[in-house]
């Protein structure tokens, strides 16, 4: 197993990290339009908090993952990529990168400036920093619905773009984020 990401390709760690929040960040769009469309009550509330913990899970995911690609950096795009596709990709990459730190980021705004908790699957809570503010939260949950949106899209464009370099550009994109390459 290769552990560090090579010229060639992703190592495990970032492979790993890039996998399971792909999935953790697909789930909560998921999981946030259907918890939304329920009726107050029961089980909305638990799955509120079960979309917060996760997203705080997706927080921590996000740390360490940004820490661990300054200690291991990407491998360079393929030569053959014109000057503006790479640009796109990265700027692509960029605003992913973006969404996974702002939907955390306003996901604890809006529920504090709502006066609600986070805890952390009933383990442990985050603290809450801020006072109750009714407009404040008008806007934060207006602005995570909408990154929430947002990050939709960049998945369908950022997943087409893979499957494309795979299946019509048939270069190593999506191999080198599935298995070891080494130099
Ligand atoms: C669901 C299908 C997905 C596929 C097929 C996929 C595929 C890929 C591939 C092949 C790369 C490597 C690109 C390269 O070599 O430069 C990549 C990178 C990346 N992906 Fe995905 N991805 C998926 C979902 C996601 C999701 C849901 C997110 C985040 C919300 C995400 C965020 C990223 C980021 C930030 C990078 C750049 C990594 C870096 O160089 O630091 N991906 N993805
Ligand atoms: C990290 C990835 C996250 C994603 C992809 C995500 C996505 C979403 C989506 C799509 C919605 C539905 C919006 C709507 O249609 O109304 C939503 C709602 C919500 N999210 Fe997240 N979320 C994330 C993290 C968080 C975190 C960390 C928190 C809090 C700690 C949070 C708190 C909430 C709350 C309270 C709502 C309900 C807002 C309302 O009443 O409309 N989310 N989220």
């Amino acid at each position: 197993m290769q552990l560090r990401n090579t010229r060639n390709g992703y190592g495990v760690v970032a492979r790993s990290l890039h996998w399971w929040m792909a999935a953790l960040m697909i789930g909560l769009i998921g999981l946030g339009l259907y918890m939304t469309a329920q009726p107050d009550g029961d089980p909305k509330w638990a799955l509120y908090d079960l979309h917060k913990s996760l997203g705080v899970v997706v927080f921590g995911l996000l740390l360490m993952r940004v820490i661990w690609r300054r200690t291991s950096p990407p491998p360079p795009l393929p030569a053959s990529m014109a000057g503006f596709e790479a640009l796109a990709a990265h700027a692509g990459h960029l605003l992913l990168y973006a969404a996974m730190l702002m939907l955390p980021v306003t996901g604890y705004l809006d529920s504090a400036f709502g006066g609600y908790h986070i805890s952390v699957f009933g383990l442990f809570e985050i603290p809450m920093l801020l006072e109750k503010n009714e407009p404040l939260f008008e806007l934060t949950v207006q602005a995570h619905r909408w990154i929430g949106y947002g990050l939709g899209f960049l998945v369908l464009a950022h997943a087409g773009a893979a499957l494309k370099h795979h299946f019509i550009k048939k270069d190593d994109v999506l191999l080198r984020m599935l298995k070891d390459r080494p130099d």
